[in-house]
């Protein structure tokens, strides 16, 4: 059953992201919030992302989870509460639903209208489990409704989306993780550092995709705040940073140009960039820093035989 979102929740959920968009356009280095990547397009082509062959981390989790399984399901135990961070089409989180069965299982995204259709085919297949979504930006604030019984809430956060925060955020985040989960845990995906040549296949994949999905995002800007960003003006680039350890992905004006919207504008010389991303690479020892400075005590660590990816539950 789906329980529909409190109308004070959608509000606060809902908030008016022209002044956050507005900031990070007029800044010197100019920036766009990776989460208006997924707008209902932007979603289904990260989905066909995660379908190349060079997006490996996709692939090498699912990998992960498929071989280590029951050891995986184990750790973790039956029943309780699973949420799922960032939930997508829930496919990775139905994979679990049988060794975990899970009494409720809660989805949240910032995309939610793509949640909700997902959502809905769920709940046919599985009436033994009651479920819910939210739209949430939960890279602002994590807040699980107290209608949520706090017993053994197990937090799924797959694809290493945590790689998309500043350390800082990441800590963050998982602080308020720890402190919501009480008795359960965090089962979640972490990428890993590798070679720049499979990090730039990964990120700037021959058929274009990504370019497609990056560049998408002065659509979704222009729909949220009535700009006239022109798509072919830009070009999507890739940079390795190896003093932050992280890939950059960015949108490089092709010509001088002028971005207008209702009330102000921004001028873009040729090879100007716009950043859109920054997808950290951790070390086994770099996350389990982090995991242990946010309050979890233990880690089980299962990774694949490159030691491209990591998939971690801490408690
Ligand atoms: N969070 C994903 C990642 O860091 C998203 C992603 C994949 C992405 N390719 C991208 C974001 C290209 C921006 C541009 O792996």
């Amino acid at each position: 059953m789906q329980i529909p979102i409190t109308p004070k929740l959608t509000e606060k959920l809902q908030p008016n992201f022209v002044p956050e968009i507005e900031t990070g356009l007029l800044a010197k280095n100019a920036s766009i919030s990776p989460k208006f990547l997924y707008d209902p397009l932007g979603s289904h082509l990260f989905t066909a992302i995660t379908l190349l062959p060079e997006y490996y981390p996709t692939n090498t989790e699912k990998n992960i989870f498929t071989k280590y399984h029951d050891q995986i399901t184990n750790a973790i135990g039956t029943g309780g509460t699973l949420i799922d961070l960032g939930a997508g089409n829930c496919q990775k989180a139905e994979s679990f639903f049988n060794a975990l069965q899970p009494s409720n299982y809660l989805a949240i995204d910032f995309s939610v209208e793509y949640l909700e259709n997902a959502l809905k085919k769920l709940e046919g297949k599985y009436p033994n489990i009651q479920m819910q979504c939210i739209g949430m930006d939960f890279s602002k604030e994590l807040i699980i409704p107290d209608s949520i019984t706090k017993a053994k809430r197990t937090f799924f956060y797959p694809g290493s989306s945590i790689g998309n925060f500043l350390n800082s955020e990441a800590l963050e985040l998982l602080t308020q993780i720890k402190s919501q989960a009480s008795d359960g845990g965090l089962l979640m995906g972490v990428d890993l550092m590798k070679e720049d040549s499979v990090l730039i296949a990964a990120y700037d994949d021959p058929l274009k995709v990504t370019a497609a999905f990056n560049l998408n995002i002065l659509r979704s800007i222009n729909a949220q705040l009535g700009s006239d960003f022109r798509v072919e003006q830009f070009r999507h680039q890739v940079k390795i940073n190896h003093l932050e350890n992280r890939v950059e992905l960015y949108l490089e004006a092709l010509e001088d140009l002028t971005v207008s919207w209702p009330g102000n504008s921004r001028v873009f010389k040729k090879g100007e960039f716009i950043h859109t991303e920054n997808s950290h690479k951790y070390t086994i020892e770099s996350i389990q820093l982090l995991l242990n400075k946010a309050g979890f005590k233990s880690t089980q660590i299962w990774t694949d035989p490159k030691d491209y990816f990591a998939v971690i539950y801490a408690q």
